[in-house]
This record gives C-alpha cells, sequence and structure tokens, in this order.
C-alpha cells in the first residue's frame, strides 16, 4: 500500500543551509505566505525542502509575534510588501540554527533589492541589523513582554477570547505553549516491521484498542525505508482513533464512514471488518477522494463514493455503524497545522456547527435499529461537540448518548472529540 508522506510536521535535523538552498527557502516561504495573507490555508507539498518547511512552520506559529516584533522595530511602520521578507529574515534569526544571521540579513536584502528597491533593501537592511548581534533573541522576548496577551501566546484574539472563558489561565498558558512547539510525527504500526531505528518504541494509547504508535524523529528515514513501502506504517495521531474506538466495528459488520478522506479512520475500520465486512467510504470532495483510494488500495473490503452525508445516496437502515467525522474548526489540530489559527473566525464556527448539524440528521437514518452512530470532530469548541450531540438528541428520541468523549492536544497525541449514539432496536 502507498501511503503519502504528511503535509504538516518538522524535519527534525537542521543542517547547515547553503546560500543557494537558503534563496530557494526565502523565495518559496514569500510565496507561501503570500497564498496564506490571501487566506488559502497551508500545503506544504511531500517534499518541500527541510529548511523552507521549518521556517515557514516557524512563521505559522509566530506570525502575530512577528508582526509585533516588526511594529516595535518601525516606528512608521512597515509596508506591506515587505513584510513576508522580513518574516522569513526574523524567524531564520530568532529561532532556526541553519543559516548565520548575516547570511539571513544579506540574502533578504538582496532579494528586496532585486525585486522592489535600493531604497526599500536600505530600509530592511537597517531594520534587520537591530535583530542581530548578541542578545538577540534576549531583546525580542523583552518587546513580546509588552505585546497584548494573545500576542505572547501566539494565538489570534479571537481564539484568546474564546479559549480565556473556556479553560483557567494556567490551561491557557499550557495549551498555547504547547501549540507554539514544533509538531511530531506519529506513526500506527500496521505489521512486523524489523529494526527501524529512526522510530521510537511501540506506545499504546487507553482509547486505541490495543493500536500501536511509534513517534517518528527522521521522517525521511521512515519514507525511504523498504518497511514504509511495504505498508507497515500509516502516519497518524493518536487521537484519531478516539472516534474509531467508539465505533467499535467488528470482522463482518458493514459500516459507513461519510467524511471518509483522506482515510485514516477509514483504514482503521476496513481493517476492524475484515474480509467478511464491507466499509463504505463517502466524501463530498473529489480533490480529497484521490488520497483516500491510494490509502485504501490494498483492502479488498471497501466501497468509495462522492457525495454529500447530508443527504446520503444510501438505503435508511443500510448500516451496522455510521461514523461522521464532520468537516470542523480544526482548533484540536493547531499544533500539527499551525496556520488554522489565524483563519479561526467565530461566523465560520457557526457555519461549521450548522453544517455539521445538518450531516448529523442526514446521516442519522442510515443506523439500523440497535446500531452505532459515532460523531467526531478535531475541534475543541462546544458549538462543534456536545452542543451539537445535544442538539441532535432532542430532536432524534430513537438515539441514545451511550458515551462522549474530549481529549485536550497535549505533547502526546491532538485535541479530538467523538460521541457514540445508539439507535434504540
Ligand atoms: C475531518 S475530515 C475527515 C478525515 C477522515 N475521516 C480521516 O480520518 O482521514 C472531513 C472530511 O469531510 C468532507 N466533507 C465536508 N463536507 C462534507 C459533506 N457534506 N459530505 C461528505 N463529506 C464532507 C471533507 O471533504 C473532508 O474530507
Amino acid at each position: 500500500m502507498e501511503t503519502k508522506p504528511p503535509p504538516e510536521g518538522n524535519d527534525s535535523s537542521r543542517p547547515h543551509i547553503g546560500p543557494s538552498v537558503a534563496r530557494q527557502s526565502l523565495e518559496r516561504t514569500v510565496a507561501l505566505l503570500r497564498l496564506l495573507d490571501e487566506g488559502q490555508p497551508l500545503r506544504l507539498e511531500a517534499d518541500e525542502a527541510a529548511p523552507t518547511r521549518n521556517v515557514v512552520l516557524e512563521i505559522c506559529r509566530r506570525r502575530n509575534q512577528l508582526e509585533w516584533y516588526l511594529g516595535q522595530l518601525a516606528d512608521k511602520g512597515v509596508k506591506p510588501r515587505l513584510r513576508r521578507h522580513l518574516c522569513w529574515a526574523l524567524a531564520e534569526i530568532l529561532w532556526l540554527d541553519g543559516l548565520s544571521p548575516e547570511v539571513a540579513v544579506n540574502l533578504c536584502v538582496e532579494a528586496v533589492k532585486q525585486q522592489f528597491s535600493p531604497r526599500e533593501a536600505g530600509f530592511v537592511n537597517a531594520l534587520l541589523r537591530r535583530t542581530t548581534g548578541p542578545g538577540a533573541r534576549e531583546r525580542f522576548a523583552e518587546s513580546l513582554e509588552k505585546a497584548p496577551p494573545h500576542v505572547r501566546l501566539g494565538l489570534p484574539e479571537s481564539l484568546w477570547r474564546r479559549w480565556r472563558k473556556q479553560f483557567s489561565a494556567r490551561q491557557l498558558d499550557e495549551l498555547a505553549a504547547l501549540l507554539l512547539q514544533p509538531s511530531v510525527l506519529h506513526v500506527r504500526q500496521r505489521q512486523a516491521a524489523g529494526d527501524c531505528p529512526f522510530l521510537g518504541p511501540v506506545f499504546t494509547v487507553p482509547w486505541g484498542n490495543g493500536a500501536e504508535f511509534r513517534l517518528c524523529h527522521d521522517p525521511a528515514a521512515l519514507f525511504a525505508s523498504a518497511a514504509w513501502q511495504a505498508g507497515a506504517f500509516y502516519v497518524q495521531d493518536p487521537a484519531t482513533l478516539l472516534a474509531c474506538s467508539l465505533v467499535a466495528a467488528r470482522p463482518g459488520e458493514t459500516v459507513a464512514d461519510l467524511c471518509a478522506a483522506p482515510g485514516g479512520k477509514a483504514l482503521a475500520l476496513a481493517e476492524a471488518v475484515g474480509p467478511a465486512g464491507r466499509l463504505v467510504a463517502l466524501d463530498r470532495s473529489f480533490r480529497r477522494l484521490r488520497p483516500l483510494v491510494r490509502n485504501l488500495a490494498g483492502q479488498g473490503n471497501c466501497l468509495l463514493a462522492a457525495g454529500d452525508a447530508a443527504r446520503p445516496p444510501f438505503r435508511p437502515g443500510s448500516f451496522a455503524a455510521v461514523l461522521l467525522d464532520v468537516p470542523c474548526s480544526n482548533t484540536g489540530v493547531i499544533r500539527k497545522n499551525p496556520d488554522v489559527r489565524w483563519r479561526f473566525s467565530e461566523t465560520d464556527l457557526a457555519a461549521l456547527a450548522a453544517l455539521q448539524g445538518r450531516i448529523l440528521a442526514g446521516a442519522a437514518p442510515l443506523v439500523r435499529p440497535g446500531g452505532r452512530l459515532v460523531y467526531s470532530t478535531c475541534s475543541i469548541e462546544p458549538e462543534e461537540n456536545g452542543d451539537n450531540v445535544a442538539a441532535f438528541l432532542a430532536g432524534h428520541p430513537e438515539f441514545s448518548l451511550a458515551e462522549q468523549r474530549q481529549l485536550l492536544p497535549t505533547a502526546e497525541h491532538d485535541g479530538a472529540f467523538a460521541a457514540l449514539l445508539v439507535r434504540q432496536g
């Protein structure tokens, strides 16, 4: 089975970067930041060069801190068209260690001179020179002490305001600090893999039904390994198995996963129902169906379809269990997708909660009497989780809540929510 390497996560090795690689990193970073500024999600290529990957992810984690610092350094402000270049140089100077600060400044100044003007290059040079030299990181930290609380925590104000009500001050500080850390790559081990020195020891999680996870500290070695090519591993965070554990699919069952792409949970469910069972995987997005097809390719018990889970193209009562891993704000997976925080909005959250409610109501009739409906998100917002489940139950007395669980992000796993609703027999 071929499974695509993940689009996110840092390469843990940060070798010294040569000037031409650094120049490419600057150009590519500026292009990616432009797309982010246009409101698009971060889409790193699977084979994105490590220097670009590392600096872009660092900027995504700390974008408002960088903007704050720029504001402190330039009393009269910084032209918007210079900000992306400056963010690249500042991130290299303050947090990454593959490039000397002098080289980062020179490359940035040169690029601005070529793309814009010598005058702007002079401005960039003068500004960046103030951020290098002994005590550079301490000066940044001192400046940050004067920043508003949400900037100090690296959160947008909207999310900070919301989480301030949801969590204690200490919980919020700890959560924000965690979300500023580079993510770690987890793999689920699917079969014996022999000696894999690039992986940590096997561990399990209480909700994982014995599934074996390992931390990977050298993704390049993993993806080049024979064990990876043989399908021995699937890149998957332990939190994603919370929903699968509530589905508790049994050999021989017919189960539906109606928001299935790219297929991490679908693969686990297909394995659980086994050759005598059937997994029906549906997703509305044609683009995301492609990785789903790839990820389920080795399974002979799957049926894939494109369609809307709110109006699913299947007969009522067709399934022993239905999983709804609905689209959400993704606030539980910000550590792996650090750009997500900047796109968060209360308006989008309300629209998502309404869509999730429509999917729940539309898909519920597919569950046969006595069957299970599992609703899950990778959000930590009550409106997308417990509130939605409560609203559904109020309008569907034929279902009862058997169990629900919220995982908050920790150093070991992402955040996730899942609820098991059982249809009366
Ligand atoms: C959280 S992701 C699912 C992740 C997937 N379960 C996994 O484990 O890899 C949500 C998915 O829902 C799909 N989606 C969004 N709206 C949908 C709808 N109305 N019907 C079906 N799928 C939908 C998105 O395309 C996306 O692939």
